[in-house]
């Protein structure tokens, strides 16, 4: 691919000759699939020369994670300014499945486990695998925290709960502000309750809004936080993900049995490590062009579907449409049968 041919550009022919996944495979041609968080994009070349070279050599044993780590730490720094802790980071095969570890070993049984809805409806279900107690705090109706909504739920899962942190915020794209992560990590604090930031879409914040990791505050020493290549070089399939423990939360990831690390996929961890060091630039491309899908799908929408608005978001490459204003009771069916 040369660096000008777009990233989002392939036709819809293309990806149903072209894609196996569950998101296209699904529903068949009867539908043009939005339902699951995959990018329709053309890969990141230096991902595809690092996979495809690997394939070709055999190196196709287990996965070895100490690169994987530093440019995780290295891309971090360049992006965020925030350099997690190396010594810090653990191995896990994709990020819900890291969360459920912590949660299992880290949240005793009579204790509960907080999600801000709306958020990632996968999480229920992870929770639900937990077998721990779900409480809610929804966001506020400007669907941000709502400091009062956690302070009540964290009373609610007892000491020794946990919050998951959607960090940035998916649904909604929310980029949730230093200030606010402050608050909740000095309330968690208070709590006795453990925060898990899920940071997946972080490196898909739009330029322009300031993202905060959650442990480079040092309000947050006693966080995890979860980092994946999965959602902005869209590597779902290829799973391998890391948490980083802040420095006062190191016991929370020696808790977990070290057999957890085993499951990274080698090929993914190859994959990720590519994007970190040499993906940059691609992603700069692609930050670009999720930028004017938006702006086209605002006036799109203004045009043919005035009653329906798109929920303005600063982060992700999903869009949210309210659809309250067409009146009907469940807008997926009636998409699918055409409006
Ligand atoms: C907020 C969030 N967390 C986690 C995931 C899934 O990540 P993984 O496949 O690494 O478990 C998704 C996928 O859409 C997501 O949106």
């Amino acid at each position: 691919m040369s660096r000008t041919e777009p990233i989002l550009g392939a036709s819809l022919d293309e990806l149903r000759r072209t894609r196996t996944s569950v998101k296209w495979q699904a529903y068949g041609h009867e539908a043009i699939p939005v339902w699951v968080a995959e990018m329709d994009a053309r890969p990141c070349p230096p991902v595809v020369e690092a996979v495809t070279s690997a394939l070709g050599r055999g190196d196709t044993g287990y996965a070895w994670t100490a690169a994987y780590v530093r440019a995780a730490t290295d891309f971090a720094k360049r992006r965020w300014d925030w350099s997690p802790d190396p010594g810090a980071a653990m191995s896990v095969p994709d990020v819900m499945s890291g969360i459920e570890a912590l949660l299992v070993h880290n949240v005793p049984r009579e204790a509960g486990v907080v999600l801000s809805p709306p958020c990632y409806d996968s999480f229920y279900g992870f929770v639900a695998a937990t077998d721990r107690r779900l409480v809610k705090a929804p966001l506020g109706a400007d669907l941000r925290l709502d400091l009062d909504a956690l302070d009540r739920a964290f009373v609610e899962a007892g000491p020794g709960g946990a919050y998951v942190l959607c960090n940035p915020q998916n649904p909604t794209g929310t980029v949730h502000t230093a200030d606010e992560l402050r608050a909740l990590a000095r309330l968690a604090d208070e709590r006795r309750i453990l925060v898990l930031s899920d940071e997946i879409h972080a490196p898909l914040v739009q330029p322009g809004t300031t993202y905060t990791p959650y442990l480079s505050l040092p309000e947050a020493a006693r966080g995890v936080a979860l980092m994946s290549g999965s959602k902005a070089f869209n590597l779902a399939g290829i799973k391998a993900a890391l948490a980083f423990a802040g420095p006062d939360a190191k016991e929370r990831l020696a808790a977990l049995p070290e057999v957890l690390t085993h499951g990274a996929n080698h090929l993914g961890v190859i994959a990720a490590t590519a994007a970190y060091d040499h993906g940059g630039p691609w992603l700069d491309q692609l930050l670009g062009e999720l930028a004017d899908r938006r702006r086209l799908l605002g006036e799109l929408l203004a045009q043919r579907l005035p009653d329906v608005r798109p929920v303005p978001s600063q982060a992700t490459f999903l869009a949210w449409l309210d659809c309250r204003g067409l009146g009907v009771d469940d807008p997926a069916a009636t998409f699918r049968r055409g409006v």
